[in-house]
This record gives C-alpha cells, structure tokens and sequence, in this order.
C-alpha cells in the first residue's frame, strides 16, 4: 500500500536532462539533486499524477491546445506510463526529480512531439497541489473506513458485554460503577467526531487548483472549470495564487489523524492497565500479544504501547508542517515539498494502528469477575446514598457531608457502608449498597445503566448504518 513502493528501485540509468536545462549551462550537482528530489516519496502519487495529466490533456484538446491526434497520443502514452509503473517496469532516471518529472519525461519520449505539449499551460505547482488533493480524497476516507471497522468492533462488544460492569473512574480512582458497554462506545463516539471531522476535511478540500499555472494563471485560453469536473473535484479554485501555495488541507488532515492518534493513545493506556496483573480487567489473545526475549512468562499489550507511543509523531508531523508554513510567502515556495513525508507517514501509521488495535479489542477476553469486584467497593455506592437523601428533601450538600461522614467511619472500620447507612439512614438506603446495585442506578438519558444504555446502543448502531450509507455514497 504505501511504503513498500516508495523507493524507487531503478534510478541507476542514463542520466537525462531536467526539466528546467534549457535555462542553465550546466547540469546541476550531485549534491543539489540529492538534497532537492522528492521523487523517493512523491511517487507514491503515481496514479494520481497520471490521472491529473490525462484531464490536462483532454482539457487542453478542448480548447484547440491539442488536436485530436495529438490528445489520443498523449493520452495512450499516458496509459502506457501506468501500465509501467503499476507492474515495475517503470525505469526511474537519475534526473527524475520528483514524480511529475518522470511521468512527463517518459510520456514525451513515447509520444515526442506531442508529448512535449503536455505540459503546456501547466506548472509542476499547480500539479503537485492537484495531485495531493486527489491522493487526500481517496486515502482520508480510507482512513475513516477503518474507523468505521473499530467502530462495528467496538458496538459488537458492547452488545455482547450486556450488564457488566466496571468501576468508572475520575482521576483514576473509583468513582462509580458503569457498563463495560458505555465505557466502550464512549471511545466509540469520538471515533464518529473523527470520522465526521475526516469527511469534513475531505469535502472542503474538494477543490481543483488546476490551472492556476505557476502562480498567476496563464495566457492560453484553458478551462480550469472543465477540468475540476473531469477530476471529480467539487469546484475549481477562485485565486491562483492561493490555488499553488494552500497547504490547509494537509495541515487539517495531520491534526485530524493527530486527534484520531490521541484518542487510540487513550485506549492504548488504558488497555496497559486493564491487561496487567493488578487490574486483571482484560486478557488479551496470543495473536495480539507479544512475549519478552528474556523472561518466559511476559505477555505484552505491545500494540496498545505503541498506540499510545506513536501519537508522539502524528503530533509531530502536524506541527512540522505548521512550521513550515508559517513564514512562507505567497505563492510556491520549495519549502513545500514537506508537506507529503508527514502525511504519508501519518497516514500509514494511523491505519496500521487502527487495524492492529481492532484485532486486539475484537479478540480480548474481558474478565468480568474481576471488573465488577473492583466496582462493587461499598464505597462506590457513596453518591447513590447523598442522592437518596436528596430524594427525601435533603440539599445535596448536606446530604454529600452526611455520607461523606459514613464513608469516614466505614473507612475506619466501623463496619460495612450498608450496615452504617441502615444503622444512621434506613433499610432502604442500606439496599443501595451492594454487588451490582450501583450501576442499575444510572438511570438518566446518556448515563452508565441498562436503561439508558439500551437507548445509546440503539442510537449507536442508526449512526452506523448512516455512516454506511455515506461511504457507499462515496465510493
Ligand atoms: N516536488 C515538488 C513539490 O513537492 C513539486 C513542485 C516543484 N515546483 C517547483 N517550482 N520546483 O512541491
């Protein structure tokens, strides 16, 4: 998918001239060309700058830049370029600076002279912010695919944990006790705000900045309307200097891929608590687990470490990129050229995570025994009594120091917080403490209970069946 073709394998051949020769009197450097080329990594956009070349072309023949002869040439040279490059075939040359060079260099010597017209009313600026806004489309709503497949996991489980339950926590102590189910689609929901925040990039980054030239436009009389509809794009851009120097998109894809890494980070740390020894929580599958080359007992939530390591560098990315941008003036700057390693490299890793962690949460065992012990500490029923109180007319807050006083007593020995609460309140109150009592209590809408619960679990599963809807819409 990504990495794997991203070096090109064959750039040992002839060494051609640049692009740009015609103006110097000598060839450039080694050192300059080591330092400058992009091609290591642009090339990943192959399909895409060959996709943005044949709408160019077809928009130039409409405008009588390209007869027909010359168009159905291009174009089949354009077919041939793919077909070498998608079996391997494709010889890269030293002087192929960066994608679009090599896809325009082979073209024209396949279709010479007509190959020569390709790039014509075109810049290499206006074309590499097309071609990563046609790679942007397609792979962030990848990305929000594989969401959507942690999210049916996540749904899947909460449907199967039915009344678990575990301590919730505040400041990682106990605090009261909820469903395993709520606890799991909470992580659920801010998936759906990172797949809503994805699609939301995608769409307002749906505009074609083809045309734009270098920077002003040009003199020849193009369609850069015809050709965003040609690429599917929305729109085409209104300001050709802001069509060659906006990087938005790819700063909002890095933070959203950044967000989606914090929230697996979330998941990543609190997994390395629920699978050890003290919590015992959850037991993960040997396929999802690591051992340790020393001692023979360790299993190890590697996947869950790294979720939350690799965040480091998603929020990396995101902030070398901001950084390079903020001094650039108007229009293309060379600087630029970063903004693809980042993405690339936010992109693999988001994906790679998401499917490793969705294989571990849809293998774990949950250990419910453990889980509910944890939560039926008598204490955990401590807001359950002050609300009781409330219930009978007592203000909460005298109602929280009563029980707060229970607490300290129960906590100093003198007996069972339901023994104290029959002994000092009622029977009734006394019943509230106890195995599974507490969690029934969460009655109110979006609260921890079964009631409640089913509710959002219905709610969950309607979202889901929409966002379906949306990603066939998409396809
Ligand atoms: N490799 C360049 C990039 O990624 C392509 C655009 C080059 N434009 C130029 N004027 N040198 O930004």
């Amino acid at each position: 998918m990504s990495g794997a073709d991203s070096e090109p394998e064959n750039r040992s051949g002839p060494t051609g001239s640049t692009l740009w020769h015609g103006r110097f009197a000598g060839g450039p450097d080694a050192a300059l060309m080591a330092y400058t080329v992009s091609l290591p990594f642009d090339r990943r956009m192959w399909r895409d700058d060959i996709v943005g070349s044949r709408a160019h072309v077809r928009g130039l023949a409409r405008v009588g830049l390209l007869n027909d002869a010359e168009r159905d040439n291009v174009l089949a040279a354009l077919d041939q370029v793919h077909a070498e490059m998608a079996d391997g075939r494709f010889e890269y040359l030293a002087s192929d600076e960066d994608i679009h060079t090599a896809v325009e260099r082979r073209v024209t010597e396949i279709s010479g002279p007509a190959g020569a017209k390709l790039h014509t009313a075109r810049s290499r600026n206006d074309q590499v912010a097309t071609d990563l806004r046609l790679w942007c489309k397609r792979e962030l709503v990848q990305v929000a695919r594989g969401l959507y497949d942690l999210q049916q996991v996540l749904l899947a489980r909460a449907i199967e944990a039915g009344n678990t339950y575990l301590p919730g926590y505040t400041h990682l102590q106990r605090a009261q006790p909820v469903l395993l189910s709520h606890h799991l689609l909470a992580h659920g929901w801010a998936f759906e705000r990172d797949i809503d925040r994805l699609l939301a990039t995608v769409d307002r980054l749906d505009v074609s900045p083809l045309g734009a030239g270098a920077l002003a436009g040009t003199s020849l009389p193009i369609d850069p309307a015809g050709n965003a509809a040609d690429l599917g794009f929305a729109r085409p851009f209104d300001n050709s200097l802001d069509a060659v120097s906006d990087r938005d998109f790819v700063a909002e894809g890095l933070f959203d891929l950044a967000l989606i890494g914090v929230h697996l980070s979330r998941i990543g740390e609190e997994w390395v608590l629920w699978t050890t020894e003290e919590f015992g929580f959850a037991k993960l599958d040997d396929a999802f687990a690591t051992g340790s080359s020393m001692l023979p007992q360790k299993k190890n939530p590697d996947i869950a470490e790294l979720a939350r390591g690799k965040t480091g560098r998603l929020i990396g990315n995101l902030t070398a990129l901001l950084a390079t941008l903020k001094g650039l003036p108007l229009a293309y700057n060379r600087d630029l050229q970063e903004d693809k390693e980042g993405l690339f490299d936010s992109v693999d890793q988001v994906n790679l995570a998401v499917a490793a962690l969705t294989g571990m949460i849809a293998t774990a065992t949950f250990m419910s025994d453990a889980m509910q012990a944890a939560a039926d500490a008598d204490v955990t029923a401590a807001t359950d009594l002050a609300e009781y109180l409330v219930r009978g007319g007592t203000p909460f807050r005298d109602a929280h120091a009563i029980v707060g006083q229970l607490v300290r007593r129960h906590l100093a020995g003198e007996g069972g917080l339901g023994e104290l609460a029959a002994l000092e309140i009622d029977t009734e109150a006394a019943a509230l403490v106890g195995a599974g009592v507490g969690v029934r209590q969460r009655t109110s809408p979006g609260g921890a209970g079964p009631l409640a619960m089913t509710a959002q679990l219905e709610k969950y599963r309607e979202m889901l069946s929409a966002e379906h809807d949306e990603f066939t819409r998409r396809q």
